[in-house]
């Protein structure tokens, strides 16, 4: 018989070869496949093909090859799995090994944001992402005048009544002095938006928590207490804290909290720009104003208030440089933060 039928032959019959055992799945391999087996004598032979049917014959060859040890092996796994003895399999289980996802950076940051303040005896508190003029504005000072208002800083859902999306988390401590009286001691997460360009910097939504204490006595030492207690469990142990004056219309007096910078430990670098210090949040003693927008006597409460945005302190702890990297869900990005929590 000349070569190619002897091939074809065998790709017919490797189809119907059959087993009862690992014994015989073995003895099939050897006539087969083994240095000696009917295949290999095949392979010894193809030397004597005439060279213009070298091409065609070699890739039979081959095929057969493949075919045979496929063949072998499906034998092997139909017989394993015959054999399989386990009644609780679980057969709806996918094929594929299953990956656990990720925790998205900005929870794994506003957890811990959230944890921190917890243990301060801070719980959470929430607040609708549509609100209206007067909770995000008009009841924590702003003037009329004031550019946040403006269409170009806001989204606005509709014009009158003024109903817009929330532009910073500080709406929500307008809802919790208006819901309940002193002791206040809440911490808000949330998502607000800005009428903003994307770019590496600046996106139109983003992320805040807010932070409220309203109680008889309270000071600016109860504010700076908690900023440090905050700085340093977030960034570490030798964390310094350094307050800046500043001015928010909801806060008197207000400051902007500075961190040593946690690269370079304050020394100097190019990401503090080579001042050691990096602004991390806003902060103050809320405005007696606000305190009687809201339905509370500012003659016998006071309070401190703290706003931070996630997305700050997360470039700050994981050095993202792109702010638009958090809603891209590159999950080459997301896979990043797998050890974080
Ligand atoms: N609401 C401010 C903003 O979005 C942040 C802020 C500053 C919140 C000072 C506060 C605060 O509670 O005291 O820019």
């Amino acid at each position: 018989m000349i070569m190619i039928e002897r091939i074809q032959k065998l790709l017919a019959e490797v189809n119907s070869w059959s087993a009862n055992g690992t014994e015989e799945i073995d003895a099939l391999r050897i006539k087969y496949l083994s240095k000696k087996g009917e295949i290999s004598r095949l392979f010894n032979d193809f030397r004597e093909v005439p060279n213009d049917q070298k091409r065609q014959v070699g890739q039979l060859l081959n095929e057969l090859k493949e075919k045979a040890q496929d063949r072998i092996n499906e034998l092997k796994s139909g017989f394993e799995s015959n054999n399989d003895t386990d009644a609780d399999a679980d057969y709806s289980r996918t094929v594929y090994p299953i990956t656990l996802g990720t925790r998205h950076p900005l929870s794994i940051v506003k957890n811990e944001i959230v944890d921190i303040f917890a243990r301060m005896g801070f719980t959470i508190a929430e607040g609708p992402e549509i609100e209206d003029d007067w909770h995000v504005f008009e009841s924590l000072n702003f003037p009329p005048e004031h550019p946040a208002r403006d269409m170009q800083d806001t989204f606005f859902i509709e014009k009158t009544p003024d109903i817009l999306l929330r532009t910073h988390t500080s709406s929500v401590q307008t809802r919790a002095m208006t819901d309940s009286q002193p002791p206040i001691r809440i911490i808000c997460p949330g998502r607000v938006y800005r009428n903003e360009a994307i770019s590496y910097r600046a996106h139109c939504f983003f992320h805040q928590v807010e932070a409220l204490y309203v109680d008889k006595d309270v000071s600016f030492a109860d504010l700076k207490q908690a900023l440090n207690f905050f700085a340093r469990e977030m960034f570490g142990e030798e964390t310094q804290i350094r307050l800046r004056p500043s001015y928010f219309p909801f806060t008197e007096p207000s400051a902007e909290m500075d961190i040593s910078c946690n690269i370079c430990g304050g020394k100097g670098c190019g990401f503090c720009k080579h001042t050691g210090w990096v602004e991390i949040l806003g902060c103050g003693m809320v405005d007696p104003n606000v305190l009687e927008n809201c339905g509370i006597d500012s003659k016998v409460y006071s309070g401190f208030a703290i706003g931070m945005g996630i997305e700050r302190i997360t470039n700050l702890k994981y050095q993202v440089n792109d702010l638009r990297m958090f809603s891209e869900n590159d999950v080459r990005f997301l896979e990043e933060f797998k050890s974080a929590y």
